[in-house]
């Protein structure tokens, strides 16, 4: 069902909890440990941001929510806490950014700590099911630069599929990179292990 206008999202999986930003300094703190470590933007098409960049950047995140239609959904992600999912500190970002044609890009970031214990893939199958459950789309792309070979094998293990190479598909600082381009249609979705779809 579509959420309606304004309304929170909240969305849980088996070890973590995707919900709105807050403009707390907690959040502030946990978004700036993500994106404002280089290692982690090293792959963004960003730079690495500063506390106040990031402060801005929730500001941003709570405006795109307020707004409607929503067309940006930018998320905090946590381990899920079972008493309070809406106030654990945030370890990461979900985004979902609707296009055209019931389209939508997916993008996720983790701290640094937190890699290799498969929380992208579960970011990625709750993105999913929101997005096509919860918000009726039909296709689901994201861009990754070709080095990052972690996040290539999470979209490639969620049933993503490559249609090649974006050359020149952003400059910063006056270099230009390339991305590679995935893509997922509704009807390709994969099951999470053990449920069948
Ligand atoms: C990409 C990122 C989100 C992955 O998060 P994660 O929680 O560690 O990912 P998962 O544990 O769900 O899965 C990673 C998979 O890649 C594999 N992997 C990790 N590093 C790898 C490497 N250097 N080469 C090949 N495979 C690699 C892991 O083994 C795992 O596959 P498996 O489940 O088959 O073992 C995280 O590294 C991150 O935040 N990076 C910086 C931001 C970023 O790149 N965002 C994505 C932009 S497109």
């Amino acid at each position: 069902m579509k959420p309606e206008p304004g309304r929170a999202v909240l969305l849980t999986g088996p070890r973590l909890a995707i919900r709105e930003f807050h403009h707390t300094p907690g959040d502030v703190d946990a978004l700036h440990a993500v994106f404002g470590d280089p290692e982690t933007a090293r792959y963004l098409p960003f730079e690495p941001r500063d506390r106040e960049t990031c402060a801005d950047q929730i500001e941003l995140y709570i405006e795109q929510a307020e707004a409607d239609p929503r067309t940006a959904y930018r998320l905090a992600v946590t381990v899920l806490v079972e008493d309070d999912p809406e106030y654990a500190a945030p370890i990461g970002t979900a985004v979902l950014g609707l296009g055209e044609h019931r389209s939508a890009t997916i993008g996720y970031a983790l701290r640094r700590d937190t890699w290799g214990r498969g929380y992208a893939s579960e970011i990625t199958a709750l993105l999913c099911e929101f997005a096509f459950d919860a918000l009726g789309l039909h296709r689901l792309e994201a861009r990754v630069d070709p080095e990052n070979a972690a996040s290539v094998r999470v979209l490639t293990k969620a049933g993503f599929q490559s249609e090649g190479r974006i050359r020149h598909d952003l400059c910063l600082r006056g270099t230009w990179y390339d991305s590679l381009l995935f893509s997922l249609l509704e009807h390709e979705r994969v099951a999470p292990a053990g449920e069948r779809r």
